[in-house]
């Protein structure tokens, strides 16, 4: 006989087949339950407080072709574009007074000696101008620049100021070997190695940074068990924070033609899947992602109705928003820094939690390793 849901969701530790069974909740009933208990987790465990991190999408020059993604190497629609130091400087500065605490920088991948060594400067430059009273270790950064050798991210980390805070961003996009293949490999050659991908994730934690990762949800080809797998891999890495969102195709991309996940079907799918990592993660920072908001007005609302508790607004200048288009009809390309006044507002009035002004909003689960 298959155990009361209301008990399941009460349990600490998951089988794989039970963490499949949450994944696939349907009814509008069910799907409530689990969303009532990932909230009220996250509640418990962590508080009130959503974190704010101000995208800064720096520039969309990439090496990579990522079979997914609108910004790859070979789609020559793109006006290519690099975003002027003082460009960002101006941005983290407008972050830091509006109280958001953090900033997320994030740019195509790049390995040249010269961008190593133009990041390095940049870090050295926010957390300059970044220190004051309200934020006496400065702006709480996370990177997300792809994968690096464990050299250049010590040697971020030094020029930072916050050596033993720096975060970064890298998810591995699917755990599953074949289709991680599928997604980066253009015919004749394989461009990216998913045990690549671990070796920086585990050079990120060698050197220091808070590490977080993720998926994306409803790629094509993906089965339930797939996103079981992917959490287990959370867990072996010992993920600080999880950002993941569903997967949107990209016309300037190459699978197109593959196609996507039905609306609905996808945006249920994505917050099961926030809820289940929730439940499972327990301790872990979760970010609502801007594709959520994407697929519906108010996506990153219901992502942290459903245990998250970090959200990203584009803080962008607003002339390159349209030119970082990773998926289709990107959220936020349009409309002005304030909208993420609205997106505050929601945040508190709506997901009826706080918002963690002036706070780094490191996860609690690096806090307590
Ligand atoms: N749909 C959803 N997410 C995407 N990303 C890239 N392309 C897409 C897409 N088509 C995500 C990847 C990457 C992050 C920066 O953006 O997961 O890690």
């Amino acid at each position: 006989m298959t155990k009361p849901l209301v008990q399941l969701l009460e349990q600490q530790t998951f089988t794989d087949e039970e963490a499949a069974r949450l994944l696939s909740l349907t009814a509008p009933d069910e799907c409530r339950q689990l969303q009532e208990r990932a909230y009220a987790l996250t509640t418990e465990l962590l508080g009130e407080n959503v974190y704010l991190r101000g995208l800064i999408e720096i520039s969309n020059i990439c090496t990579a072709n990522c079979r997914y993604c609108g910004i790859r190497k070979n789609n020559h629609a793109v006006e290519r574009y690099t975003l002027s130091e003082e460009t960002i400087l101006a941005c983290a500065e407008l972050a830091a007074r509006s109280g958001y605490g953090s900033i997320a920088i994030q740019a195509g991948e790049r390995r040249d000696p010269k961008w190593i060594e133009w990041i390095a400067d940049l870090l050295k430059k926010i957390h300059a101008r970044t220190v004051n009273d309200a934020l006496p270790s400065g702006l709480g950064i996370t990177l997300s620049l792809g994968e690096q050798t464990y050299d250049v991210y010590r040697y971020w980390a030094e020029a930072s100021g916050n050596p033993n805070g720096l975060r970064y961003l890298l998810r591995i996009e699917s755990s599953n070997p074949t289709l991680f293949r599928s997604l980066h490999c253009t015919p004749g050659k394989n461009e990216k190695v998913l045990e690549h991908r671990y070796r920086a994730l585990e050079d990120l934690r060698r050197a220091g940074y808070q590490v977080g990762t993720g998926v994306m949800i409803g790629l094509p080809g993906q089965t339930i068990e797939d996103l079981v797998a992917d959490i287990r891999t959370f867990e072996r890495i010992d993920a600080d924070m999880i950002g993941m969102g569903p997967y949107i195709t990209s016309n300037g991309a190459d699978m197109v033609s593959e196609g996507m996940l039905p609306k609905a079907q996808l945006m249920q799918l994505s917050l099961n899947m926030i809820a289940v990592t929730r439940l499972m993660m327990r301790n872990v920072n979760i970010a609502a992602a801007t594709a959520l908001e994407t697929l519906e007005p108010n996506g990153r609302i219901k992502g942290i109705l459903h245990g998250c508790n970090v959200i990203m607004p584009n803080i962008t200048p607003q002339q390159t928003r349209s030119s970082y288009q990773l998926y289709d009809n990107k959220a936020g390309c349009e409309v002005g820094a304030e909208s993420n006044v609205l997106v505050e507002n929601n945040i508190v009035e709506i997901a009826h939690r706080r918002l963690g002004l002036n706070q780094l909003g490191s996860s609690l689960r690096w806090h307590t390793r």
